[in-house]
């Protein structure tokens, strides 16, 4: 098993990014803020398969919280992080600090319209800037072939997709299915939050957005439908729901039944974690 290099400076990782082209190795690229669980390393797994090598970057990136969000709460453990990633066989990790991501007097962001206004981006306005302008930042430093992000955060794929194709930045970005709990709960740093009973709450999510689907793909009208289901996750024990729509997937505007390319996007809390969801419909 080969042993995992970790880099924490720009030029460092530019070395070695040169050092892998030169032997002519395909580079994938996996994202991540730490806390990782196997739904990050299939993306590392995804990653191995298509690439020669694989880098995996660390980095909690604080322009993607706002200043009620608990940016020093967020859970970190490098070492394990590090450990799970070499398992798998990813060859690189960059773990750069703030100051290296964000030098002082950094004053440039990538704002991508339209697709980040919907959805988390309606009840959380500051979250896509602050991705898009990391993602942006890592595919310039590591100029992968391939990057791989997960299709638990649908619109954060969609929003990479768009800045991907908008910037010409020559890297193919791939979306790797949600892996879930043996209930249906998608796997998500987030779940860790959740006491013993929230947890057993947490499971009815998917499975509500599963019959809700299910509704849907019979032509129902998505109103009725959507706000029976809302009213379920209520007695479920879900506090608040921040969203539950039927969007078109590439636009990721509601529609009111659905029809090609059709999805269901939800967003609840259970207490103060905020979980999020997404099917496929039609
Ligand atoms: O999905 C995440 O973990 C983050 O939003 C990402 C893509 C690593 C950017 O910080």
């Amino acid at each position: 098993m080969s042993v995992l290099e970790i880099v924490r400076k720009v030029a460092d990782l530019r070395a070695r990014t040169a050092q892998f082209r030169a032997a002519h190795a395909t580079i994938g690229l996996v994202p991540t803020m730490g806390a990782l669980h196997d739904g990050h390393l299939t993306l590392a797994r995804s990653a191995k398969l298509d690439n020669v090598r694989v880098i995996a970057t660390l980095f909690v990136n604080p322009k993607q919280f706002s200043p009620t969000e608990d940016l020093a709460a967020y859970p970190r453990d490098e070492a394990a992080d590090a450990a799970a990633l070499e398992r798998v066989g990813v060859d690189l990790l960059f773990a750069p600090d703030v100051a290296e991501m964000y030098p002082e007097n950094f004053s440039t962001s990538v704002a991508v319209s339209g697709l980040t206004q919907t959805l988390c981006g309606a009840v959380r306005p500051h979250f896509f800037g602050g991705v898009a302008t990391v993602v942006t930042k890592l595919l310039l430093q590591a100029l992968p072939d391939r990057a791989y992000f997960g299709e638990k955060d649908f619109q954060q794929l969609q929003v990479i997709r768009r800045l991907v194709r908008d910037l010409n930045i020559p890297t193919a970005i791939v979306g790797v299915p949600t892996i879930r709990e043996a209930d249906g709960l998608a796997m998500s740093s987030r779940n860790a939050y959740l006491s013993p009973a929230q947890r057993r709450i947490a499971g009815a999510l998917p499975q509500i957005l599963q019959e809700t689907v299910a509704e849907l793909r019979t032509g129902a009208p998505a109103a009725p439908v959507l706000a029976a289901a809302k009213s379920r996750l209520h007695k479920s024990g879900f506090d608040r729901i921040d969203y539950l729509e039927l969007c078109d997937e590439q636009s990721l505007q509601p529609i009111p039944v659905a029809r090609p390319p059709a999805r269901l996007f939800a967003a609840a809390f259970i207490g103060k974690t905020r979980l999020i969801d997404n099917w496929p419909v039609i």
